[in-house]
């Protein structure tokens, strides 16, 4: 199952290079690039890297904070954290290819020194107890259906008192999910849990949940205009670079899942 997740995600070859290469059909210098520039990329998630500013705010980082990113993809978020709070952010990905671009564009955006990007599974990290003073997941735990296993490496990696915040697509109430999306091309690697789900695994794993926010309203205004771009000129560095050429009938499946409520994006801010 973890090898079918990992083909998914892992595209055709060098995603750097092809990264690099629509940047330049863009107009951008690849040797003058910044985190923003990457943002419609890297930020692989709905709302991006509006949507990780939010969760940080609420994880109490500040320069000598050591950061877990579980399921750091191309490293945006990992990269807009280190960039915004100077702390140190480890990311670990299950997908290798990801985790090799993501270190190549830290390299380009200069902040290589604050961020380090390793392979890994979720449900079974590779890290001592009590290891890091924050942690967060972004669009991940879609793909894992052994999510008691994913929170509890969460909860035994964090020191006590550390924060953890999970920003995830849910199960909605209007019914069963059209695909592909943008993290499955069919239901066998796509595992929703719904918000009552949510909770009841979170309190399991051991977190106290500080604070719950549902996006869902805004997120269905971001794919919408993303579907509206798409229609008009398709802009040059999109998740389509690596999602290939499904991603169109992903961005119409999301504008439907979104506003019929079949999906849900909900955070949680929780304390180990
Ligand atoms: C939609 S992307 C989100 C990436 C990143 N969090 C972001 O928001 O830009 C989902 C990521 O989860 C990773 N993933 C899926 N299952 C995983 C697992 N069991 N352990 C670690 N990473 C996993 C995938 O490889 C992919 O990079």
């Amino acid at each position: 199952m973890t090898n079918e997740v990992a083909t998914h995600y892992a595209g055709g070859g060098d995603l750097a290079a092809a990264i690099a290469d629509r940047l330049r059909q863009a107009g951008k210098d690849t040797f003058k690039l910044t985190t923003a520039d990457l943002g419609t990329v890297d930020e692989f998630h709905i709302r991006g890297r509006k949507a990780t500013l939010e969760l940080a705010q609420s994880l109490n980082l500040s320069a000598a904070s050591l950061v877990l990113d579980i399921g750091s993809g191309l490293g945006g978020p990992a990269r807009t954290l280190a960039e915004t709070y100077k702390c140190h952010v480890t990311g670990i990905d299950l997908t290798q290819a990801f985790c090799d671009a993501a270190t190549t564009l830290s390299q380009w955006v200069g902040v290589s020194d604050r961020v380090a990007f390793r392979q890994g599974d979720a449900t079974s990290l590779p890290f001592a107890d009590a290891q890091f003073d924050a942690a967060m997941t972004i669009h991940v735990a879609m793909n894992i259906a052994s999510k008691d296993k994913m929170y509890a490496e969460a909860r035994r990696v964090l020191k006590p008192g550390g924060r953890f915040g999970v920003y995830d697509v849910l199960q909605g109430e209007g019914g069963d999910v059209l695909f592909p999306v943008p993290w499955a091309r069919e239901p066998s690697i796509s595992h929703l849990a719904t918000p009552d789900a949510m909770r009841s695994l979170l309190a399991t794993a051991g977190f106290k949940i500080v604070d719950t926010q549902d996006s869902t309203e805004e997120s269905q205004r971001w794919f919408e205009a993303m579907a509206a771009r798409m229609s008009q000129a398709a802009p040059a560095v999109t998740f389509q670079t690596f999602l290939g050429n499904d991603f169109p009938q992903m961005t119409r499946n999301q504008v439907r899942n979104l506003q019929e409520r079949r999906i849900r994006t909900v955070s949680y801010v929780c304390e180990a």
